[in-house]
C-alpha cells in the first residue's frame, strides 16, 4: 500500500517525507485555503514547491464545475510538473472531463467518493485514482472501510486498474484497517501516520534497554 499525506503544509509534508516512507501528497480547496495561500500564482507556486519535495504523484484540485473549466484548468495544473496528478470532483461533468483526460495522457484523481456506482463510472473513465472519503462516511453512521472493500473486490473482479485511495483518514486503525481490505494507497494527515509508531511497550522496552546500556557503557 502507498502512502500519501494529505496536506498542503510543507513542513508536515517534508517531515513525512524524511522518514522515507511517502508516495505522494493529496490536497484539496479546504487543505490550501487552510495554509493561507491566495491568488493564482500562489497556488500554483505551491503546488511546484510540493512537487520539489516530494517525489511522487501530487494530487491537485480543479475548483470548475463545467466540462470546459475543468479542462483548462487541469491543463494548466498538468503542465506544472511531471507528478501532477488532476482531482476532478465525482460529477458528470467531472466524469466526462476525467474520460477526456485519460485519452489525452493526463492523469486523474476522482475524488468526493461515497459509492461504489461512483467508484465504477471513475474507474470506467480511465481515473488513475479513486478517492472514497471513508472518515465522512464513518461520520454519517456508515462503515468506510466496508466501501473501500467493496471498491477493491469490484476492481479486482472487473480488472480495472483505478488504484482505490483511501481517503478521508481520521486514525491509525483507519490505515491497518484499509490496508486489510485491500486499498492500494491511504492519504492521511500526518497525525495518525505518526501514531502508527507508537507502542506502550516499545517505549518501555527501549526505556529499559537505555538504562540497561548505562550499566556497560
Ligand atoms: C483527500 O484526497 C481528501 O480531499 C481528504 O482526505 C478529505 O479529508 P477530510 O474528510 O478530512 O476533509
Amino acid at each position: 500500500m502507498k502512502f500519501f499525506i494529505d496536506t498542503a503544509n510543507l513542513d508536515q509534508i517534508r517531515e513525512a517525507n524524511d522518514m522515507g516512507i511517502l508516495d505522494g501528497v493529496t490536497t484539496n480547496p479546504s487543505l490550501m485555503a487552510k495554509e493561507g495561500i491566495k491568488g493564482h500564482d500562489a497556488v500554483m507556486k505551491h503546488y511546484v514547491d510540493i512537487c520539489e519535495i516530494v517525489d511522487g504523484d501530487i494530487s491537485a484540485e480543479v475548483v470548475s464545475t463545467d466540462f470546459e473549466g475543468i479542462i483548462e484548468e487541469g491543463k494548466k495544473l498538468a503542465a506544472l510538473h511531471k507528478n501532477i496528478i488532476v482531482k476532478v470532483p465525482m460529477i458528470k461533468e467531472g466524469v466526462k472531463a476525467i474520460k477526456w483526460f485519460t485519452d489525452n495522457g493526463i492523469k486523474t484523481n476522482c475524488t468526493l467518493v461515497f459509492s461504489a456506482g461512483q467508484a465504477i463510472l471513475a474507474a470506467k473513465a480511465g481515473a488513475k485514482y479513486v478517492s472514497p472519503f471513508i472518515g465522512r462516511i464513518d461520520d454519517s453512521g456508515w462503515d468506510g472501510v466496508q466501501l473501500i472493500e467493496q471498491i477493491a473486490h469490484i476492481y479486482n473482479v472487473q480488472g480495472f486498474k483505478t488504484e482505490v485511495l483511501a481517503a478521508s483518514i481520521r486514525s491509525a486503525n483507519h490505515i491497518i484497517r484499509c490496508a486489510e481490505v485491500g486499498a492500494d494507497v491511504c492519504t492521511c494527515p500526518l497525525e495518525p501516520i505518526l501514531a502508527l509508531l507508537k507502542h506502550p511497550l516499545t517505549d518501555n522496552g527501549l526505556a529499559k534497554f537505555l538504562e540497561d546500556a548505562k550499566k556497560f557503557q
